[in-house]
């Protein structure tokens, strides 16, 4: 239970003196009023933190030593401490917000900054140690810095629990799509689909694979932003099918290969799933909700066609696949089932539903697609931090709310759910 500790700055400390070592850079801000920045910048604090001025005076106070000298992590670590960091009660908990794979996630507010924060608790009664998963969804996450990539502002370890604190995002892709009829603008699904590309071309550019992209794990803030959360499953050596608390892992957004039994994880495993959610969101409706493994297949060969070797090398030598022996499907077409969709559209969606891993568009060469052209070309040399909201062409559309009492007609697939808010109702699948 104590052999792995946390950091507040999510560094695990093996408590050996190396890390003392003296940095040769020397911050010099002798004779200078700290300013927030400094602090920001010293401590390693997400840029847009605003401590309280209260807390300013303080470092003005007792911080000239500290800023005169190379920080080490012990230092930097009690300091943030000083703060408040890592520390559960700099933060309110408000109302849960759901319960997924792996933790609790609760709505909080900072004490510190006032700010909205996302509060994922992972319990840790009954697991040794903490459970990798967050140990790995941390590590991985300290070390993106993207505008479409959620942010971690702290991390909190007690005896009890493993607290993630993130900055807080109105809702996900699911609540947006339930909030909006189902109909999202066909403008806001081009914005939306271009800042997964590019929240995910920054991860796959970093060797760093998703694993899990769903509309429940893209979160949306009120200025139209979107961005990857739950890097739960990013590195897990075999994907789960069942959830700590046993409900059913999706299987919705699985590519074909990987239901069939591939392991070979490679970037291409997210580009199935950006295909599916790009379907979603320009139709309201999932595109293959399958329930077991033979019946996800099913419906990706009834609309894709059912492979041959021709279309799939090597695929009448899987034995998974032999053994369901598939109806012979010719393919449909994909526009008679996205009317909302231009041909541009259409074309990059065909790209990304690839049976064969290598054959998929990349995140990278998907921005460059004709489809997204009337966006302009800043969108895409823009710094990694800033959001393409900061261009004054790229503007979101209004939605129209439409009220979702009654489930989608057409949606003869959508699994009952009864009248569980459509947050907490998304965490089911
Ligand atoms: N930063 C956040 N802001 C707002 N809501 C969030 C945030 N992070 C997670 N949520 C909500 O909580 C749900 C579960 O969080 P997630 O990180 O996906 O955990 P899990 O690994 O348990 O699925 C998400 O689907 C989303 O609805
Ligand atoms: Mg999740």
């Amino acid at each position: 239970m104590n052999d792995v500790k946390m950091s507040s700055d999510g560094e695990s400390d093996p408590a050996s003196s190396s890390d003392d070592v003296q940095s040769p850079v020397r911050v010099r801000l002798r004779n200078k009023k700290i300013s927030t920045e400094d602090i920001n910048k010293r401590l390693s604090l997400p840029a847009d933190i605003r401590l309280p001025d209260d807390y300013l005076e303080k470092f003005n106070l007792i911080g000239p030593a500290l800023f005169e000298q190379p920080i080490s992590r012990r230092l930097r670590r009690v300091s943030l401490s000083e703060i408040g960091f890592g520390k559960l009660e700099t933060y309110i908990k408000l109302d849960k917000l759901g319960e997924g794979t792996y933790a609790t996630v609760y709505k909080g507010r900072s004490k510190l900054t006032e700010n909205l924060v996302a509060l994922k608790e992972i319990r840790l009664e009954h697991e040794e140690g903490a459970p990798c998963t967050a140990i790995r969804e941390v590590s991985l996450l300290k070390d993106l810095k993207h505008a479409n990539i959620v942010t971690l502002h702290d991390i909190i370890h007690t005896q009890k629990s493993l607290t993630l604190v993130f900055e807080y995002l109105d809702k996900d892709l699911k609540q947006y799509l339930d909030d909006c009829g189902n109909t999202i603008h066909v403008h806001n699904v081009k914005l939306f689909l271009f800042q997964l590309l590019r929240g995910l071309s920054y991860c796959h550019r970093r060797k760093v694979l998703h694993r899990d992209l769903k509309p429940q794990n893209l979160l949306i803030n009120e200025r139209g932003e979107l961005k990857l959360a739950d890097f739960g499953l990013a590195r897990a050596k075999s994907i789960p099918t069942k959830t700590y608390s046993n409900e059913v892992v999706t299987l919705w957004y699985r590519p074909p290969d990987i239901l069939l039994g591939s392991t070979d994880y490679s970037t291409h495993i997210d580009m199935w799933g950006v295909g599916c959610i790009f379907y979603e969101m320009a139709t309201g409706r999932p595109l293959f909700p399958g329930s077991t493994v033979e019946e996800e297949l099913h419906f990706i060969f009834k609309l894709l066609g059912t492979p041959t070797e021709q279309s799939w090398p090597g695929i009448s030598s899987n034995e998974e696949f032999v053994t369901c022996n598939y109806p012979q499907y010719r393919a449909e077409r994909l526009s008679n089932h996205t009317p909302r969709l231009s041909s541009e559209g259409v074309e990059l969606l065909s790209k990304f539903l690839q049976f064969e891993g290598k054959k998929r568009i990349s995140a990278d060469e998907s921005m460059n697609h004709c489809y997204f052209s009337n966006l302009g070309n800043r969108v895409r040399s823009l710094p990694d931090t800033t959001s393409i909201f900061s261009l004054p062409e790229i503007q979101l559309e209004k939605e129209t709310k439409k009220p979702t009492a009654t489930p989608d007609p057409g949606n003869t697939h959508t699994p009952h759910t009864g009248n569980i808010p459509s947050r907490r109702r998304s965490l089911l699948f």
